[in-house]
């Protein structure tokens, strides 16, 4: 017997037209729109405490003339925060609302805010800070599966991004101690 796949036009039709305030959110929305909200400020935290880590290091980079190193740590703060943006929006397309407060920011974070002794000590937390949120994305992006594509291939292109910088952050490294 093929498998029913379709709600029947007439239900659909019907459906949408309930609760349009709800907007993008439907009677279909499959995952916990609360832990997904909750899930997403998680990492709309860690993406800020990311922003905030690398701007530190860019301008102490700058500092001690480290202008190729600096640059890096700029364009990895830049790309944090076009990820809390969209995570952001994410959010309150869900119907809820983005949690920019200072308060608890840390808290909330999975990666945490380490100034970092030198250059060397800067970059390595930078990749710690990097792998934490390799590993929290895989986790989200797994709990998603197919209940919120939507979420998830966003938190899928965010996370390739992670692995990107965890990359370039081992490649400095290892300029750095030739
Ligand atoms: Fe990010
Ligand atoms: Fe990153």
């Amino acid at each position: 017997m093929a498998k029913e796949f379709l709600t029947d036009v007439k239900t659909l039709r019907a459906r949408a037209r309930k609760h349009i305030e709800k907007g993008a959110v439907t009677e279909g929305y499959r995952a916990d729109r609360a832990t997904v909200i909750r899930i997403l400020n998680e990492a709309l935290a860690t993406e800020i405490v990311c922003v905030l880590r690398y701007k530190r290091h860019y301008f102490m980079a700058s500092g001690i003339n480290a202008t190729s190193v600096a640059q890096e740590f700029l364009q990895h703060a830049n790309e944090e925060q076009g990820h809390a943006d969209q995570i952001a929006a994410r959010i309150v397309q869900l119907g809820g609302e983005p949690n920019f407060s200072p308060e608890g920011l840390l808290t909330r974070s999975h990666a945490e805010y380490v100034e970092g002794e030198d250059l060397v000590d800067m970059i390595k937390e930078d990749l710690v800070a990097e792998r934490i949120a390799i590993d929290s994305y895989g986790e989200m992006i797994r709990y998603l599966g197919n209940d919120d594509p939507t979420s998830r291939r966003m938190l899928e292109g965010i996370l390739a991004m992670e692995e990107e910088h965890a990359d370039d952050l081992v490649g400095m490294l290892d300029d750095l101690e030739k």
